[in-house]
Formats: C-alpha cells, structure tokens, sequence
C-alpha cells in the first residue's frame, strides 16, 4: 500500500513558487492560501491584510471560496458531460450538512445553489432559519436521511417544516419510519433508501451486506407499495450509498450499478420516482498524492444510468450526490505555533505545539487519518523530519497518527514557527464539538471565517475563542450554573 503524502519530504527548502495544491503556494517563505499570507496573522508583514490586528495562536481559518470553488467545479463537469451525452435528466448537488453545520459553511453552501441533506431535528431548525433568510429557496430539495420514527422530534419537525417548505424528501431507512408521514395527512414525496455498503456489484452482494442503513430489496418493496398506496404519499426518489472517500473511480460507479437497476426496477412500476441519489462518498484531497478524475467518473455515473434505464425502457434519473466531505474538507485549517523542540532520544524529535491534535482533529487519533500539515513560515529554511505533540497530557495526542509511516517534515528553525493543518474542514469540528469542555480542559481556540468581495478583496469575520471562565462555567464551576440545575425530590 502506498503511504499518504502528508507535507514536505525533503531536507531542503522548499523553492519559491512551489504549489502544494492549487491553493496553497510558497512564496518568499511563507505559505499563501490563495493568495493570503497566512504568516502575517501572527507575525504581520506580507499583504495588506486590514484585519487591523495580530491574532492569537491557536487559531482556526475557514475560507469560504473554496467552499464555493468545489460546488462551482462539480456542477460545471456535470453540466459539461450531461451535455456531451444528451443526458435528460438533471444534476442535483445537495450539501450533507452533517459534515460540518457551522452558519457560515451553511450559508455559503445555499448560497452557491446547493440543495441540502439533514439527517435531525437541529438540522431542520437550522433549514428554518435559512428559509427566514431567504437563502433555502422554494426551489431547493430538503432530503431527510437520519432516523425518524414515530414519536421522534425529528419526525415532527419535518411535518412542521412542510407547510414553510414543500421540497422536502423524507428518505425512510426502515419500514417504521413511514407512519408519521402517512398519519401526517401532508403531501410527502417520499425516498426509499436502499441497503448498500462496500464493493459490491451484484444484486446478491448488495443483499448480502452488513449495514446499518437502509433495507433490503424485499423491504424496499413492500415500502413502495405502502406509499403508493397512501393517498398522501408519492415516490421521489431512490437512495443508494456505497461509502466514503471511494477514490477507484471505475470501482465507484460498479458499486452504484445495482442500485441503478434497482432504481429502474421501481421506476417501471411507480413514475414518479425520478432521482437517483448516491448519497456521500465523493473522495477529495486530504493529503498531497490525491488524484481523482471526477470528469470520468460522472462520464461513467451518467453512461451507466443511460444503459442501464434504455434496458427498462424508462427515463434516466436526475442524479442527486450529498457532498459533505467533498465541500467542506479543503475549506478549513487549523493553525498553530511550535512552542518547544524537544529531543529526549526518541526516534525522531518532538515539535510541541500550542494546542490539541487529538481533540482538534479526532479522526487522527480515532481512525488513524492523515491531514497536510505544512509551516506557515521558514519555508526557505533547511527541513528536518519530526514527530508533532499536542499540548495534552495524553500519549495519542500526536501526529503523524500512531501506525503511520507517512513522514513529516519541518523546518530545523524553530524560533517563531506557525504551522497549518490542511483539509480539515470535514466533521473533524463537529466530532470534536464546538465550544463546550475539550480534553485536558484546553479552551476553544479563536476562529477566522475569510470570504472574498467580489472585487477580490478579503473579508473577515473573528470569532473569539473560549475564556477560561466559560470552560469552568460550561463544567459546573460558574455562579451561573445554580440556573442550570433542575429542582428534584
Ligand atoms: C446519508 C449520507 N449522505 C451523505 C453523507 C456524506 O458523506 P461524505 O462526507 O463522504 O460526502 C453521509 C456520510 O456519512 C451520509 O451518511
């Protein structure tokens, strides 16, 4: 198996100009995240920036165009190849908000055009919110995958949300899950999602899967037949997910092919179904190797369906993807300085930095993940490999994951030293919550959201980080906490 390339590999510096990936630049030694000098948040100097002032470490940066940029990036190559193969049926990109539900990415996401995925009731209150504002518009999908049995709060709220939004599709796991949109009396366009997980390319392999989500084909049916049955209740739409991160593109759309056939199945018997969703799974770079043709892979996805609907005799889908991780990993990093150079005779020496790997990105430690880490500064100076340490008393809080043989590199010269996680802008934050007590009690860091005018200047909006009297309020210590606890017997 290939290692992850996860930095700089060398001993010398890095040559100016040199492009990690297409937004992140070296330049006179410093590191530029589409065009903006991130050094200069801390140490000044560099491009004008009129932020006005320098920023504590450790400090988040989420930039919002390249949230943009992906969503602006898929709809063209769909747009391209629809039109390359006469394909009838439309592209939908929806954003999975699970990835990362912060306002600003929400926001960002509706305003570039994106339908929206939800999978609780939190998440249809902030879909609310968004219709107050104006941004989800009449004419965007509200899909709601996630369990909603009778008697959830999930469940009521979709019903509530119906009369301020009608494109709203519950997308049933199970069975169970149909009685509170029947009772309802509402009309609900319905999804079915079918079980799907891992390399399967039959209909037997499908069947035979262990997954959490979704039914099996019997199920599936007997469903169909109960909506079709409902005098509330139509067929929308048919769900089909495969996994996350599938970068073998061929093997990616082999996976989506019985799903397909299962798709045209139903669509022969009930017309109203007319999206095919594939649900999450788009992979994206998280370290520098990727590479992934996601031309070809909607050239397979749209061919595919042409062949595979031209043998039902039914008409192609409009083909929805829930993009999460695909949208929002690249938007984000998480910036921090080195606060000690240790050597005790390990195998390599230990970069302190200022903050926590492990509650920062918890799928480095959890599952062994890999993010670019690049320094912000000293660029043009000699690089050493190294081993990053958290600032928690805690032996897994380190980087690169334990396992791993992916090196690190950085710069010998320690003095003044920022350093970046890249591509972490995917449920690293909401798996590792926000604000709230973090391990070792570290407070929240502060937070720079980036936006771009459309004359291309930068925009800023600072979110400051957690005072100490918040973590010790947030764990019982405050005097505020008395209004907190609840009267018992
Ligand atoms: C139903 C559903 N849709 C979309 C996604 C988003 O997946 P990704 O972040 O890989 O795009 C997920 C992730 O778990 C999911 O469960």
């Amino acid at each position: 198996m290939t290692r992850p390339i996860i930095g700089w590999e060398q001993e010398a510096p890095v040559p100016d100009g040199h492009q990690f990936k297409s937004y992140l630049r070296a330049e006179n030694g410093r590191l530029h995240m589409n065009n903006f000098d991130l050094a200069q948040l801390f140490l000044g100097g560099g491009v004008e920036h009129k932020l006005g002032r320098i920023l504590p470490s450790p400090l988040e940066i989420v930039f919002l165009p390249l949230i943009r940029r992906q969503i602006a990036y898929l709809e063209e190559i769909f747009a391209d190849v629809r039109a390359e193969l006469d394909y009838e049926g439309q592209f939908l990109y929806a954003y999975a908000s699970k990835a990362n539900a912060a306002e600003e990415v929400i926001r960002t996401t509706l305003g570039a055009g994106a339908h929206h995925e939800m999978s609780s009731t939190i998440d249809v209150d902030i879909a609310r919110k968004m219709i107050v504002r104006g941004l989800l518009t009449p004419d965007r999908w509200l899909v709601c995958n996630g369990f909603k049995g009778l008697g959830t709060g999930y469940s009521a709220n979709i019903i509530r949300i119906k009369d301020e939004h009608d494109k709203v599709v519950p997308v049933l796991d199970d069975l169970v899950e149909l009685t509170p949109f029947h009772n309802s009396g509402k009309k609900f366009e319905m999804g079915l999602r079918q079980k799907a997980y891992g390399p399967q390319t039959t209909i037997d392999e499908v069947e035979a899967a262990n997954s959490r989500f979704g039914m099996d084909v019997e199920t599936l049916w007997k469903t169909a037949e109960y909506i079709d049955a409902a005098p509330n209740l139509s067929l929308k739409m048919h769900h089909f997910m495969v996994g996350s991160q599938l970068t073998e593109r061929a093997a990616f759309v082999d996976y989506l092919r019985p799903g397909l056939e299962t798709f045209a199945q139903l669509r022969q018997r009930y017309p109203s179904l007319s999206i095919f969703n594939f649900g999450g799974g788009m992979p994206v770079a998280m370290t520098l190797d990727f590479e992934f043709d996601y031309r070809a892979f909607a050239h397979k996805l749209l061919t595919a369906a042409q062949e595979i609907c031209g043998r039902y005799n039914v008409p192609v889908p409009d083909i929805m993807g829930e993009f999460g991780r695909y949208t929002t990993a690249e938007h984000g990093a998480h910036l921090f300085k080195i606060i000690a150079a240790k050597d005790n005779k390990s195998d390599l020496p230990w970069y302190i930095i200022d903050g926590s790997i492990m509650s920062s990105f918890p799928d480095s430690w959890a599952l062994g993940e890999h993010f670019v880490v690049l320094p912000l500064n000293h660029l043009d100076k000699p690089f050493q490999q190294v081993q990053l340490g958290g600032i928690t008393c805690d032996s897994d809080d380190v980087y690169p994951p334990k396992g791993s043989t992916a090196p690190l590199y950085l710069p010998t010269e320690t003095d003044d030293l920022y350093i970046g996680f890249f591509s972490i802008g995917a449920y690293q934050e909401m798996l590792g919550g926000v604000r709230g007590s973090k391990h070792c009690v570290l407070p929240e860091a502060y937070e720079l959201v980036v936006d771009e005018t459309e004359d291309g200047r930068f925009r800023f909006e600072l979110i400051r980080g957690q005072t100490p009297d918040e973590v010790l309020t947030n764990l019982g210590y405050g005097p505020q906490n008395a209004w907190l606890k609840i009267a018992t017997e």
